[in-house]
């Protein structure tokens, strides 16, 4: 039987498919092909110059972390540290994010970090309406691409890109709502909690569930 198997093997493999070998293999070949066009992705929006964010950055900023994640954290736009890094949250904000993530004893890098806008505005001020509709296209690849099953979305600014609407984030964090058959979840971004200490624990309740949906 197992020579059966192997003989299958080698004439699928003649015939030119080259991941059959084990399971391990072609999701190797998957996860390969989701860097592959995040890479692809990334270099695009090097070039990129539909909004004027261009002209003031150093470097976009595409996002890091797991090209398979069940969860992204979305926040609005790099900042200076993001900037100059090309990494996203790494700045105050990103450590207070990187800190909460890990206290529900999950690492950073399970999951997916980017941002509405890829770009850094000037004295980081809040992205325009028209820079968000501009940048959303590369974010629908990224979900393309990853497809993850929970967007959890860091403050005001994100939640109104993907709803359309202004958003009060006190009143409305906590919220899931379903958008395009994912689930999308509304909190604080960490900004707002280092500004205002007292919601760190509403901002790392609302992490450790937005961490359960995913794994749900
Ligand atoms: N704030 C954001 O919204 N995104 C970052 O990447 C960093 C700070
Ligand atoms: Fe392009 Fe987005 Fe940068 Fe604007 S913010 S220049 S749309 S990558």
């Amino acid at each position: 039987m197992k020579e059966q198997i192997k003989k299958h093997i080698r004439i699928l493999q003649e015939l030119g498919y080259e991941y059959l070998y084990t399971e391990r293999g072609m999701a190797e070949s998957d996860l390969e092909e989701r860097l592959k066009k995040l890479e692809e992705l990334n270099k695009v929006i090097q070039e990129c110059k539909k909004c004027d964010l261009y002209k003031s950055r150093k470097q976009a900023v595409l996002g890091e972390g797991n090209p398979e994640a069940k969860l992204m954290f979305i926040g609005e736009a790099p900042g200076g540290d993001e900037d100059k890094l090309g990494r996203p949250f790494v700045g105050r904000a990103g450590k207070l994010l990187t800190r909460l993530i890990e206290a529900t004893g999950h690492k950073r890098e399970e999951f997916y970090i980017t941002n509405i806008c890829k770009c850094r505005p000037p004295e980081n001020r809040t992205p325009t309406p028209w820079e968000m509709e501009a940048c959303f296209p590369y974010l629908k690849q990224q979900l393309e691409i990853i497809q993850p099953k929970v967007l959890c979305l860091l403050g005001s600014t994100a939640a109104r890109a993907f709803l359309n609407r202004h958003v009060a984030i006190t009143k409305e964090r906590g919220s899931v709502i379903n958008w395009e058959g994912k689930l999308v979840y509304l909190t604080y971004h960490p900004a707002y909690v280092l500004r205002n200490p007292n919601a760190e624990t509403t901002l790392f309740e609302d992490i450790k569930k937005a961490i359960e949906l995913a794994y749900s």
